[in-house]
């Protein structure tokens, strides 16, 4: 037997094969890395694996609007602008998923909750600039003053970065600042898979973040009118009617998300729940926002959908007697331990001496909790947990406040 025709196959063979490398390397990359969306469509192949793994993620996803509406996991999975990749048995999937996967699709959404609290400043109010570029900063201080350029907040690094990390940033990360340029996360509220407005508009979803002691927004939901017809009446709510149309047919009974972002009959959907808020309810001291005229007439505007002019009136005009009279009371303490320092009886960092927190619980705890249950009804956050704490820390202070300037002999 020759040898000749076998060597002459072999060399054809791999002629063949250098020239297939080479025609398909002349290919975009795309085509020959990645299978495309529609091949995902239409051969379920993400679903085959994941479903037999993580079921919960697959079902999740198939009772979404995305799924309906052919939005496949490649769609959201994909590396977007600017991210990191790898691949994934035969498909390149993003390492990590941000607000910029959701913005491919939903970039007016994004730029807007881009200008609100929960984008950088959310991340400011614990972290500082640390980790925003220098245009982040300018673009969000055009929209929230104040709420961006400071320093990381001193708890930070008095509790230690385990506390950070499990604690501040959970909820901060609302507003953290991604590896690919973009800001926050929309998972927060959204979900991952079921991408669900219904979610959203839950009293829950925000409550994940918006309760206790410093920020009872929850409870005192719970506690209120609107809280009592929501959970009696829940089941007779249209949760998932589309935002677009949405009216006080689908919910006659407002939760969070009604006040704070939702159109009802015909106004617009916000993602910057700022739009509606006419007080700095959450500083020590209160003061009108800038746009305090504009945003309180778009609250009231809520409101009236379900209520005549001369109760939403009186709402605000006692709510607005509790912001002036907890002013009051916190400006008093404030003046308390601002003359314990110019004294130089009181020196030292911030959170060192047992009146600090008594202080710093005064406002942080007491003074919001009663200014944010005046607004929202809550009587006992006005009364218990807000004006009676606030009176007995008061006297608390005063006297800690004689203490220490008779141990320094300066009364
Ligand atoms: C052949 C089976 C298979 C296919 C097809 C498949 N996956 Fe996976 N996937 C896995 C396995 C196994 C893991 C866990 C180990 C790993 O990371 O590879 C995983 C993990 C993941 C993770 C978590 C990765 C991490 O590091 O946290 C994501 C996200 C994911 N897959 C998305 C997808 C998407 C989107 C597709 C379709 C474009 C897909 N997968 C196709 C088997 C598969
Ligand atoms: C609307 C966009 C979207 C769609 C559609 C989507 N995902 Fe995801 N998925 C996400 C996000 C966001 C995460 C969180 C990723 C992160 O933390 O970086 C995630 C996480 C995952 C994880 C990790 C889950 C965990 O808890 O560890 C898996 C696995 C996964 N997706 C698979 C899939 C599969 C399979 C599909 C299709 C059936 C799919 N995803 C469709 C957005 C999406
Ligand atoms: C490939 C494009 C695409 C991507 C990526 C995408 N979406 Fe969507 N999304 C859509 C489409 C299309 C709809 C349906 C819009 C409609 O019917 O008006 C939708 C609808 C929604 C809705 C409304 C659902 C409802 O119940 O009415 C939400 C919320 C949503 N997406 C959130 C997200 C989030 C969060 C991400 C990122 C994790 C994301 N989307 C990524 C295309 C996308
Ligand atoms: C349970 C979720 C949660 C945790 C944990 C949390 N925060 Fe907050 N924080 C919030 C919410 C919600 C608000 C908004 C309150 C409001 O507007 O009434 C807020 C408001 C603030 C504010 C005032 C708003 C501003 O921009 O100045 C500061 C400062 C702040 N947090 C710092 C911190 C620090 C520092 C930590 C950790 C030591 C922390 N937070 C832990 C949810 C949380
Ligand atoms: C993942 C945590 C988280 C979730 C979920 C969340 N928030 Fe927030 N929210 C925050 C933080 C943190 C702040 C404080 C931002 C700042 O001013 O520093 C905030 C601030 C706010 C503010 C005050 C904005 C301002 O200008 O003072 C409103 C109103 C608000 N959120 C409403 C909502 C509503 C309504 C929901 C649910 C639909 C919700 N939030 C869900 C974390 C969250
Ligand atoms: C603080 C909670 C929260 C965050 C964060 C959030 N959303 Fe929403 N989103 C909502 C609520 C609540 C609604 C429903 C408003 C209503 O009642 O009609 C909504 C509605 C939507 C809709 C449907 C709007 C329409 O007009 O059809 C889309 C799409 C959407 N969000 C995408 C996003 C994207 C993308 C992000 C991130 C950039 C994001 N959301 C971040 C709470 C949130
Ligand atoms: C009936 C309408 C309504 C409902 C329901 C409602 N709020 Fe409010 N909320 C208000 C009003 C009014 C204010 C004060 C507005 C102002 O400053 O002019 C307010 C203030 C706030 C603030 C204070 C922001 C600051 O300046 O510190 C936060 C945060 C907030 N609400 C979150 C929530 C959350 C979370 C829920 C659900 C658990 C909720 N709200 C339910 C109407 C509502
Ligand atoms: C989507 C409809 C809806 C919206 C929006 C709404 N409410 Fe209500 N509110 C209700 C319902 C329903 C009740 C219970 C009425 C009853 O007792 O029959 C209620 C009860 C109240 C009560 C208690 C009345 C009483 O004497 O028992 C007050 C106060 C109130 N709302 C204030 C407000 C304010 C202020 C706003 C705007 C910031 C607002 N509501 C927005 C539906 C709404």
């Amino acid at each position: 037997m020759s040898f000749r025709p076998v060597f002459i196959a072999v060399v054809v063979a791999f002629g063949l094969i250098v020239s297939a490398f080479l025609v398909n390397r002349a290919r975009p990359r795309v085509e020959t890395d990645q299978p495309s969306a529609a091949f995902v469509r239409a051969s379920g192949k993400c679903a085959e694996c994941h479903v037999q793994q993580q079921y919960s993620v697959v079902h999740e996803y198939e009772m979404s609007v995305h799924a309906q509406k052919n939005v496949n996991c490649l769609d959201c999975h994909q590396g977007a602008e600017s991210q990191r990749t790898k691949d994934h048995h035969g498909f390149v999937i993003s390492t990590k998923l941000t607000a910029g996967n959701c913005r491919s699709c939903h970039d007016p959404i994004y730029q807007e909750f881009l200008r609100s609290r929960h984008a950088a400043p959310s991340w400011a109010a614990v972290f500082g600039q640390e980790g925003l570029r220098p245009a982040q900063v300018d673009f969000s201080e055009r929209f929230q003053p104040g709420g961006t350029r400071r320093p990381a907040h001193p708890l930070t690094k008095i509790e230690g970065a385990s506390a950070t990390t499990s604690g501040c940033a959970q909820c901060h990360g609302v507003g953290r600042p991604n590896d690919d340029g973009t800001i926050g996360t929309c998972t927060s509220c959204h979900t991952r898979h079921t991408s669900s407005v219904a979610i959203a508009r839950l009293p829950a979803t925000c409550g994940q973040c918006h309760l206790g002691p410093d920020h009872s927004q929850l409870e005192i939901y719970e506690e209120s009118k609107h809280g009592v017809m929501f959970h009696a009446q829940e089941k007779l709510l249209r949760l998932d009617a589309p935002p677009k149309t949405l009216s006080t047919r689908d919910m006659f009974v407002p939760t969070c998300a009604t006040c704070h972002m939702s159109g009802l009959n015909g106004q617009k959907v916000t993602h910057d729940p700022s739009d509606r808020l006419s007080y700095y309810l959450a500083d020590p001291i209160t003061k009108p926002r800038p746009n305090h005229d504009r945003a309180q007439l778009a609250m009231k505007q809520v409101c009236i959908q379900c209520h005549a002019p001369a109760l939403i009136e009186r709402v605000y005009a006692d709510a607005e007697k509790v912001v002036a009279a907890t002013n009051e009371k916190v400006q008093a303490a404030t003046d308390i331990m601002s003359a314990l320092r110019t004294d130089g009886v009181l020196a030292g960092a911030p959170f060192s001496q047992p009146i600090d927190f008594v202080y710093f619980d005064l406002w942080h705890y007491d003074g919001r909790t009663s200014k944010h249950g005046a607004f929202m009804g809550g009587a006992d956050f006005v009364q218990w947990h807000g004006n009676y704490p606030m009176l007995a820390r008061t006297v608390q202070l005063r006297a800690q406040a004689e203490e220490l300037r008779r141990r320094r002999g300066r009364p």
